[in-house]
């Protein structure tokens, strides 16, 4: 099937499904194009834990689906292929928190939604790369935070609050991936260019930057900014919504190897498939989901800026 007949049967099917498509930004392009809604990983749980539709198919990975799972369970929720995983999501789990925790008693946890569901149970609160900030700030009257798994995150974060961050080891491969010589080089070949980086990319990166932002973070400030010209220091699936969105402006891509292998998995045959079958349901655990649910709407109810 060529990609129009395959984005017109999917429609079709969530339909008739009363289903939604949920797309985070660094999805195919021909998967975006199609979505009822594309967005950050704050964006798109704010947007499950609202919606009235009885199905969610949920292009990303696993976390996200898991997410949108712990806070609509009667919902099904579907991720088209099951292996989309998040590496970072990988580099924690509940036991080695646990034991990290014993370390510092008393100290919050603050969990970046790219993490297990069963370590969001261990945490006082999630966050992601749109808040983490806010949250850091919500937590009043301790001195010190323990935050995971992302250090790059962490990082970002200590510049931020006067609170000690405790960091974890965990990272994302595809923003690591980034060094500072070549955000250096692309930056000296377009001078003019603003350069936006992702609070996943390395301090030293982080430093060169103009803007730090989440992906929906980087669309909002590119579709207000009278700039032509922009650098985008994140996964170079969001290029395809900024190019999109903002036919007259020009974007370069800090490293075209920032490719995140794991979503680049889902195809348009892999969402017909999970419709047609209702296949690919992502459950949890009921007593880890509950405690999950509290961290997560505990960095709900934080107001956005
Ligand atoms: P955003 O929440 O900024 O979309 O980031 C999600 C992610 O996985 C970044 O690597
Ligand atoms: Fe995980 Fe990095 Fe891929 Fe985001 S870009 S899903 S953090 S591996």
């Amino acid at each position: 099937m060529d990609i129009k007949s395959s984005q017109k049967k999917i429609r079709q099917l969530l339909k008739e499904k009363h289903a939604i498509l949920l797309v985070h930004n660094y999805q195919r392009g021909e998967i975006q194009d199609i979505a009822d809604l594309t967005g950050d990983s704050l964006g798109l749980s704010i947007e499950a834990s609202k919606t009235d539709a009885e199905i969610i198919v949920f292009c990303g990975v696993h976390f996200m689906a898991e997410t949108a799972s712990i806070l609509c369970p009667e919902k099904k929720v579907l991720l088209p292929v099951s292996s989309a995983g998040c590496p970072m999501a990988d580099m924690i789990d509940a036991k080695s928190l646990i034991k990290k925790k014993s370390e510092f008693p008393g100290v919050p946890v603050v969990t970046y939604v790219n993490s297990p569901a069963e370590v969001k149970a261990e945490s006082d609160l999630c966050c992601t790369s749109a808040n983490a900030i806010q949250v850091v700030k919500s937590l009043k009257g301790y001195n010190s935070v323990l935050m995971v798994p992302d250090k790059n995150l962490a990082k970002f974060t200590q510049r931020h609050t006067d609170k000690k961050i405790l960091i974890w080891d965990g990272f994302c491969p595809y923003h690591d991936r980034l060094s500072a010589d070549k955000a250096k080089a692309v930056k000296d070949n377009h001078p003019q260019a603003i350069f936006l980086a992702h609070p996943e990319c390395r301090p030293e990166v982080i430093d060169l930057a103009d803007e730090v932002k989440s992906t929906s973070g980087m669309l909002d400030y590119v579709s207000k900014s009278s700039h032509k010209e922009f650098i985008i220091g994140t996964e170079i699936g969001l290029l395809h919504t900024l190019k999109t969105q903002n036919p007259d402006k020009i974007f370069i891509p800090a490293d075209i190897d920032m490719v995140c292998e794991e979503m680049k998995l889902t195809h348009l045959e892999d969402i017909i498939h999970a419709l047609e079958t209702l296949t690919n349901v992502i459950k949890v655990d009921e007593d880890i989901r509950v405690r999950a649910k509290a961290a997560v709407e505990r960095m709900l109810s934080i107001p956005r800026d």
